[in-house]
């Protein structure tokens, strides 16, 4: 793992300067907000969701991957089909940035554009945490960053989230959580050993290195969770 984190460390390098950069090019017209929440699968992400879309109905809430009915195609393809577990890793890795071309397109910037606030569950974060990092896939992380640079690219109108929210817990407590969620159909993503699951969390640790990410301590209650969750929102002024 130190071998993959040092290899990243070497081919993501430009990337905060384009963060700053992307930040000094932000402008007047851009007050609404594109805010990605992530985490491991049993992190109690779904569950915050839902209790954000209950209290913000001005908000325009989608998912990746899915959101529009061609993602949400994409979505049953590369998660619930039963040939998805014998995808490769570059072939996840496409799929995903497929779906998220797609919603970026039709949903996310329309609204954004619009000026309502797009709140999603999941983004590219899961692709950096999952694909590269779970996977153990470095070396696609050029492709990754062309990739990134294409699909938020602001030249053509895009923009890139503007923040990421990540639901973090020990690996353990995650995976046990997601295996006994009863309400959950499992998917071969379940199926992952524990050190998949580690290597995602510090995937997404790794992100938080070049993106702006604020994690939130997710091994408490939902209430405890979404209080620290409004706070971050108000705190960043996306939210009276
Ligand atoms: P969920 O929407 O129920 O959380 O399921 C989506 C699954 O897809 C989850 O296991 C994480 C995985 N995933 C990736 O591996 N890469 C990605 O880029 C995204 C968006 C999701």
């Amino acid at each position: 793992m130190a071998g993959l984190y040092a290899f990243l460390a070497f081919r993501a390098s430009g990337a905060y300067c384009c963060r700053q950069k992307f930040n000094l090019l932000k402008g007047i017209g851009m007050e609404s907000k594109y805010i990605v929440f992530d985490g491991m699968d049993g992190s109690g992400k779904g569950t915050q969701m839902e209790l954000l879309k209950k209290k913000l109905p001005e908000v325009v809430f989608t998912r990746e991957p899915g959101g529009t009915p061609f993602a949400e195609e994409i979505r049953n393809l590369v998660r619930d089909n039963p040939l998805a577990g014998q995808s490769t890793p570059l072939n996840n890795l496409l799929l995903f940035w497929a779906a998220r071309e797609e919603c970026m397109h039709n949903l996310v910037m329309p609204a954004l554009k619009a000026g309502k606030h797009v709140f999603s569950d999941r983004g590219d974060s899961s692709t950096f945490a999952f694909q590269i990092c779970g996977e153990e896939q470095g070396e696609l992380m050029d492709f990754f960053m062309s990739l990134r640079k294409l699909v938020f690219a602001e030249n053509s109108g895009r923009r890139q989230p503007d923040l990421y929210i990540v639901f973090d817990l020990p690996a353990e407590v995650a995976r046990e959580r997601a295996l006994q969620d009863a309400s959950r159909t499992k998917t071969h993503f379940d199926l992952r050993n524990i050190g998949y699951y580690e290597r995602v969390r510090d995937g997404f640790q790794m992100f938080a290195g070049w993106w702006p990410v604020e994690f939130v301590d997710a091994d408490r209650t939902p209430e405890e969770v979404h209080n620290s969750v409004m706070k971050i929102l108000a705190t960043k002024a996306i939210l009276d």
